[in-house]
């Protein structure tokens, strides 16, 4: 069976975007693959969040992942700080990460455009420990975005520079991976592009928000002044709620209000209090589970045991080869 690895970063609560385009995708993958999915703390020290905030980021993530579906007895679920064998195979990596390519990676030229004052070697060498995530398990499939290809060619490089160098065929190629090629995109509900965090507390919906927040973020989307013409086309902030109704709502519901919009008779009021009910109703068993496992600090725990020692299972294995092939041998 094939093995997959996917890092989930550390940086605080889901929105529907996250759900509906990344955790459905791990959720369905957890029945076909042999699962590793990790919290990506290490990552996150490249910006020095304080231990309360580093801790509290960690365990939000933990929760609300589980809560979303991730089945801790069909997948590996860790943290990747709980797995001391990645930090060695990131060392190994290192040396054969060259400073060129390591400075061309846009994601490194982004950080440092916008954080000229923090430009750490952490952030230089970001891609090398990305790839030990990967190579640690051996994994050939990664469910990322668009945006990670460019790191998953530089472990592609790393790991055959390993294999080159020593001559050994050890890592196998990982590549990106998703069931469909479009990925599905949430908009936010601000009018313009995607749902994120970065676009502002309400633009995004999110998995802990209460149903009253819910309403009060829908009600105050961006809307327009209403068609004019029959038939015509929805601007880009009312095709955006559509867009979020066809994934939380029935199909009908969404035929209703497509075929009053054609008719010049919507009322967007309608529409979003439909699509608000719709998303409270969709949201709701995942809140539920998020109250419920947040407060469950024995679960908690446990879960966070069991996935670091079968994910140390798999790193150890791959440390002894690699030790065992570099040179490091005993007396
Ligand atoms: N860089 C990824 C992101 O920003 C997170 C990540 C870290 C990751 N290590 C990984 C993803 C290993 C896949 C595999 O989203």
């Amino acid at each position: 069976m094939e093995t997959v690895v996917s890092g989930i970063r550390s940086t605080g609560k889901l929105h529907l975007g996250n759900y509906y385009g990344a955790i459905q995708n791990f959720v369905k993958m957890q029945n076909e693959f042999k699962c590793f999915f990790f919290i990506a703390d290490l990552h996150s020290l490249t910006t020095h969040p304080t231990p309360t905030d580093l801790h509290g980021n960690v365990k939000q993530v933990l929760v609300e992942y589980l809560a979303a579906g991730i089945d801790p007895e069909k997948v590996t679920i860790y943290v990747q700080s709980d797995v001391p064998e990645i930090a060695e195979l990131y060392l190994y990596m290192n040396m054969n990460a060259y400073l060129g390519e390591l400075e061309r990676s846009t994601s490194f030229k982004d950080k440092v455009r916008a954080n000229p004052d923090n430009v750490n070697a952490g952030l230089l060498t970001y891609p090398v420990l990305m790839a030990a995530d990967i190579l640690i398990h051996k994994a050939t499939k990664v469910p990322v975005g668009k945006d990670q290809e460019q790191h998953l060619e530089m472990a592609r490089t790393f790991g055959n520079r390993f294999n080159r160098l020593y001559n050994h065929d050890y890592f196998p190629e990982p590549f990106a991976f998703n069931y469909s090629d479009n990925l599905v995109k949430i908009p936010g509900l601000d009018g313009k592009g995607k749902m994120g965090k970065s676009e502002g507390e309400a633009n995004a919906v999110y998995l802990s928000d209460s149903p009253e927040v819910i309403r009060k973020k829908v009600m105050r989307a961006v809307t327009d002044s209403g068609p004019t013409a029959e038939n015509q086309a929805k601007p880009a902030e009312i095709q955006n709620l559509f867009d979020l109704m066809k994934v939380v709502s029935a199909p009908d519901t969404l035929a209703h209000f497509d075929e009053q919009y054609n008719k010049c008779a919507i009322r967007y009021g309608d529409l979003k209090k439909q699509l608000a009910e719709d998303m409270v109703i969709a949201t709701a068993p995942i809140r539920e589970r998020i109250d419920a496992i947040a407060n469950d600090a024995v679960y908690l725990r446990q879960v966070a045991k069991h996935g670091a020692i079968k994910a140390r299972e798999s790193a150890q294995k791959t440390i002894k080869d690699v030790r065992e092939i570099i040179g490091f041998r005993g007396f």
